[in-house]
């Protein structure tokens, strides 16, 4: 919207900063402002982080998807909203307007609406990523249901835990899915997961995609076309209270079952749509390209609400980063001329090691902004991306964020605040970060280590667990009291730059030193043989924990010893002795969820020796390199 200045200097950004801090319920009334509201709020915030109670814009009542679609009709109706790219690139693009979206997804609230789904259902998707999740998911949001959106890669017990903990009445799917070259049987493991027993689901609606055949079950199945298809094209939005639930996201603790962290719908809102606007630096006309998956929660936010808010043109990429060649993301960049780009630090480094002549003789001359997220991103990708991807001109926004925050919590905003490798820099406007140290006392600053917490709500933060509050109490808000923590250590420097190092649970203990695995991490892949390494502690007789580094290598290593001795100098360089890895093992890969996180868990079992059984191995990426490693940990 033309009406929210980007900030675009050091002293707009100041400014901004100043007033969010001084004034927060001014600061973002003003924002909220410029939406379509049914009724103004009666109170702009009210909280208490014990309870915890989190409210914003009170009383007020709206729905997201008129700010998402029908404020959008008269201005820029005939403008792209989603330029899909299929997994397989002969196959041809589709491209929605949003006019077009909107009348899909009305249609597709409408079919809803016929099911019996109503206000405050849940409805599961588990689909790849084509038009119709986010159709979908938006369909929801017009009729007041709350959407679940499982990733299509979590298998059929997981997706079935998921179902059941939220209680869905119904489950959208498509047949079959192809992601590279892989086809992924979608329905099967949909009829799997429902046959394990999940009473609440009354209906599958399928979506023909691959056109592979697929069972349909009487009376509980039907086709997305055959329902959708012949419904109206308009669909009045449910008017929904502010603090209303929009959607639900499950995700894993370091404890016990997944959580499914709420958002509601006006907080949220505006939320994503402010960071969106400032960090990616959007202006009208610009395309914008998020590789994530909408199972994901920077999908939701920066796929479709906090793009689709700000009506923007995106890329929604169906693929994989290495088909059919690991020139994919370049070809599209390329091909559609991309302006902003934003990808996570395993793809940057899995392209990486795949050679620079993928990313060489493409013209990414459209690229104004790149944007890094969900885990730490290792100085040499950081390198990488801007040298190779960026041409040493394109700013890099580092951007660190959760699932629980709704939204980007802290990262640079280009032109605005700089830039810095391996640091998400400033927290956004509205977000005060604090750190402190085990005993909860409040670091003071500038420069320290600790938790990183917050200590005021920012309008995205969760509200609770999906059925389990108690359960959001305990894990965000109770370690220390009247702050929220987020679970992640964190440095500022001199210059109050924020430096994420990791899970907490992630920080090593060596001789009363805390080390971060990521910082060991980052040391060793400074050696010119390193692609990638994984660090974790394991129990250690006289330094209470050990530090055991698995480490992936561009070439086999003709002489491990020597070896390991060049990997301890580049870890005593970079950190000190203390750092030094006590084993390390060269592996050919590292096990990894198929968001491409690590699978820490059972590194630290091979590493504490303890060979039995790996527990739940189904979410891996690769489950096969378990036994390698395994192996290969005896002989360390
Ligand atoms: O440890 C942090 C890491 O990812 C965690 C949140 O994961 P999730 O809820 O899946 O959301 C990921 C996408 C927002 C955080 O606790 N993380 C996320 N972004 C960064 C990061 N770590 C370092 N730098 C980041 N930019």
């Amino acid at each position: 919207m033309s009406d929210t200045p980007l900030l675009t200097t050091p002293e707009a950004f100041r400014e901004a900063y100043d007033r969010s801090v001084r004034d927060p319920e001014g600061f973002w009334a003003e924002l909220a402002s410029t939406f379509r509201w049914h009724k103004p709020w009666s109170r702009v915030l009210s909280w208490n982080f014990d309870r915890p109670e989190i409210r914003w814009f009170e009383g007020a009542r709206l729905n997201i998807t008129e700010n998402c679609l029908d404020r959008h009709l008269e201005t820029r109706g005939d403008q792209t909203a989603i330029l899909w790219e299929p997994n397989d690139p002969s196959d041809p693009t589709r491209r929605y307007t949003y006019r077009a979206l909107h009348t899909e997804v009305c249609r597709a609230a409408n079919a809803l609406k016929e099911l019996g789904v109503r206000k405050g259902d849940r409805v599961c998707f588990y689909m790849p990523m084509v038009p119709e999740l986010a159709i979908g998911v938006l369909a929801c949001a017009r009729i007041g249901a709350v959407h679940s959106v499982v990733f299509a890669g979590f298998s059929a017990n997981a997706l079935a835990d998921r179902i059941q903990d939220a209680q869905c009445r119904l489950v959208i799917c498509s047949d079959t899915n192809q992601r590279g070259a892989k086809a992924i049987p979608v329905k099967e493991v949909v009829d799997e997961a429902l046959a394990s027993g999940c009473p609440s689901v009354e209906h599958v609606l399928i979506l023909r995609h691959t056109g592979d055949p697929v069972s349909m079950t009487a009376g509980r199945d039907l086709w997305w076309h055959d329902l959708v298809d012949r419904q109206e094209g308009d669909c009045p939005a449910e008017i929904m209270d502010a603090e209303d639930m929009l959607f639900i996201l499950y995700t894993s603790g370091s404890t016990g079952k997944p959580k499914g962290v709420v958002h509601t719908c006006g907080g949220y809102m505006v939320y994503v749509w402010y960071t969106f606007l400032q960090v990616f630096q959007y202006r009208q006309g610009d395309l914008y390209f998020c590789t994530a998956d909408i199972g994901w929660i920077t999908g939701h936010s920066y796929i479709v609400y906090g793009p689709l808010l700000a009506g923007a043109s995106v890329v929604m990429f169906e693929g994989v980063p290495t088909f059919p060649t690991p020139a994919r993301f370049w070809d599209i960049i390329d091909k559609h001329g991309v302006h902003q780009f934003y990808t996570a630090p395993t793809a940057i480094r899995a392209l990486m090691a795949l050679g620079d002549e993928w990313v060489e003789g493409h013209d990414l001359s459209s690229l104004k902004v790149l944007g890094s997220v969900g885990e730490p991103i290792n100085e040499e990708a950081w390198h990488w991306y801007h040298r190779h991807v960026g041409r040493e001109k394109v700013p890099i926004v580092d951007t660190w964020w959760q699932t629980e925050t709704g939204g980007i919590l802290i990262s640079p905003i280009p032109g605005a605040t700089p830039m810095k490798p391996g640091y998400a820099t400033f927290p956004l406007p509205g977000i005060q970060p604090c750190l402190v140290d085990n005993e909860g006392r409040l670091l003071e600053g500038p420069v320290a280590e600790g938790m990183l917490c917050f200590r005021f709500p920012w309008p995205g933060i969760l509200r609770t667990t999906y059925g389990d509050h108690e359960r959001c109490r305990t894990t965000y808000f109770s370690q220390f009291p009247g702050l929220y923590f987020s679970g992640d250590g964190a440095r500022r420097d001199a210059d109050g730059q924020y430096r994420i190092i990791g899970r907490v649970d992630d920080v090593i203990n060596v001789s009363g030193h805390r080390i971060g695995t990521a910082e060991v991490e980052n040391a060793i892949n400074l050696h010119p043989e390193v692609v990638e390494s994984a660090v974790v502690g394991y129990p250690h007789d006289i330094k209470g924990q050990g530090i055991y580094a698995y480490v992936i290598t561009r070439h086999p290593v003709p002489d491990t010893a020597a070896f390991r001795k060049e990997v301890l100098a580049v870890v005593t360089k970079e950190i000190g002795p203390i750092a030094k890895p006590d084993r390390i093992q060269i592996v050919s890969g590292l096990p990894k969820t198929r968001s491409g996180k690590i699978m820490r868990r059972i590194l630290r079992k091979i590493a504490a020796a303890d060979f039995s059984g790996m527990g739940d191995t189904s979410t891996l990426l690769n489950p096969e390199i378990v036994e390698e490693i395994r192996a290969g940990a005896m002989k360390v």
